[in-house]
C-alpha cells in the first residue's frame, strides 16, 4: 500500500433501504475512488440509534448495508469496512469533543435545527450526532470525506472541532475536506423534495421492476404540458458519466428526446422507467448473490473491523497522551 495515497473516509446510517440518492450523492463515489485512495467505509450504526430503537430492525439493517456496499462495488481488498459500533474509540472521542465544543456553536446544525422544529423533546444524541461524525472522521485522519449537501456542514464541525482540539492541545488532527458533486448534490424524490428515506418518496436503489414502475408513476408532475422537471432531473442521473440510456436512439441526447417529447409525460415516465430497471437489474441480482451468504459477508464486516480499531487506537493513544489522562 502506498504512503502517499490520500485517506478516503465515509459512511451511511443504517435507517432504512438506500436509495438512489444516497447512492449518485455520496456511494457511487465511494465505488469510483476506492483505488486511488486509502479507503474506510463503514456503517454508523451508533447515529442511527438518534431514530432507530428497534433493536430487530437495526440488526437486520446493519447487514443490509453491509451487503449494499458490496454489492455496488466496494472490494474489501481495497476497502476497509466496518460498522461504528466495533471500534469503541469512536465514542470516547466523541465524549472529549463534547468537553470542548460549546452548547451555541453545536445549536447551529441544521440537522438539529431541523429535529428541534418537527419534535420539541430531542435526544441528547440527536444534539451530540456531529461530534461523534467528528470522531468518525478524525480518528483516521481522513483527506477527503464524500458525502451528499446535507452532510457538508457535519464536515464543517468535523474540521473546526480538529482546529480547536490542535489550538487547545497542538497539532493532532488533519482537517478534512468534503467531496460533494455538484450536479448530484441534491437528488429529488419522486415528490420533488430531497430524496429522504423518512419522506416515503424514494426509489429504493435496489428496487424491483414493479417497484420503479410504482415509483416513477407516481412522479409527481406539474400540469404545464412541458418539460416534467422531476421526471427529467432524475433521468440525468441515469445519464451520467457516459451511461447511455436505453431509451435513446444512437446519437440522440436526453435533453433532445425530452424536447421532442414537450408534454408526453407517459411516453417520457416509460423510457425512464425502462432505464431504471437496465441500471439497477445487475446490482439487484449481484445483491441477491451476496445476500446468499451471510457468513461471509459478517465474516468481512469483522475482520475490516480489526483492521479499522488497529488504526484507531493507535490514533487514540496519542490523543489520551497529548489531554492528559494517560498515565501508563
Ligand atoms: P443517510 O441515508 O442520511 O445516511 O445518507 C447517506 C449519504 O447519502 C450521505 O452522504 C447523504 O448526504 C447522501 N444523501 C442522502 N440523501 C440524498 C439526496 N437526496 N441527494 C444526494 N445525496 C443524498
Ligand atoms: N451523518 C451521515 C449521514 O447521515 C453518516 C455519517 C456518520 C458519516 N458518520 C460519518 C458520513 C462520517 C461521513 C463521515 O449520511
Amino acid at each position: 500500500m502506498s504512503k502517499d495515497r490520500k485517506i478516503l473516509l465515509s459512511g451511511i446510517q443504517p435507517s432504512g433501504r438506500p436509495h438512489i440518492g444516497n447512492y449518485f450523492g455520496a456511494m457511487k463515489q465511494f465505488v469510483e475512488l476506492q483505488k486511488e485512495h486509502e479507503t474506510f467505509i463503514f456503517i454508523a450504526d451508533y447515529h442511527a440509534l438518534t431514530t432507530l430503537q428497534n433493536p430487530k430492525e437495526l440488526k437486520q439493517n446493519i447487514l443490509n448495508v453491509a451487503i449494499d456496499y458490496l454489492a455496488i462495488g466496494l472490494d474489501p481488498k481495497n476497502v476497509t469496512l466496518y460498522k461504528q459500533s466495533d471500534i469503541p474509540e469512536h465514542m470516547e472521542l466523541a465524549w472529549i469533543f463534547e468537553c470542548l465544543t460549546t452548547v451555541p456553536y453545536l445549536e447551529r446544525a441544521h440537522a438539529f435545527k431541523d429535529a428541534q422544529a418537527k419534535r420539541s423533546e430531542v435526544n441528547v444524541g440527536t444534539f451530540n450526532y456531529p461530534l461523534l461524525m467528528a470522531a468518525d472522521i478524525l480518528l483516521y485522519d481522513a483527506d477527503v470525506v464524500p458525502v451528499g449537501q446535507d452532510q457538508k456542514q457535519h464536515v464543517e464541525i468535523a474540521r473546526d472541532t480538529a482546529e480547536k482540539f490542535n489550538r487547545v492541545y497542538g497539532e493532532t488532527f488533519k482537517l478534512p475536506q468534503p467531496m460533494i458533486l455538484s450536479d448530484v448534490s441534491v437528488v429529488p424524490g419522486i415528490d420533488g423534495e430531497k430524496m429522504s428515506k423518512s419522506k416515503g418518496n424514494t426509489i429504493p436503489l435496489f428496487a424491483e421492476d414493479a417497484e420503479i414502475e410504482k415509483c416513477v408513476m407516481s412522479i409527481v408532475t406539474d400540469s404545464s404540458g412541458g418539460i416534467p422537471k422531476n421526471v427529467h432531473e432524475i433521468h440525468t442521473l441515469f445519464a451520467l458519466d457516459g451511461h447511455r440510456p436505453t431509451s435513446l436512439s444512437d446519437g440522440a441526447r436526453l435533453d433532445d428526446f425530452y424536447a421532442q417529447n414537450e408534454g408526453k409525460y407517459k411516453i417520457l415516465k416509460e423510457a425512464l422507467i425502462e432505464d431504471i430497471k437496465t441500471f439497477i437489474r445487475p446490482l439487484r441480482e449481484k445483491r441477491k448473490s451476496i445476500a446468499e451468504d451471510k457468513e461471509a459477508v459478517l465474516k468481512m464486516l469483522k475482520e475490516g473491523g480489526l483492521r479499522a480499531r488497529a488504526k484507531a487506537s493507535a490514533k487514540m493513544e496519542e490523543v489520551r497522551e497529548k489531554v492528559g489522562v494517560k498515565l501508563y
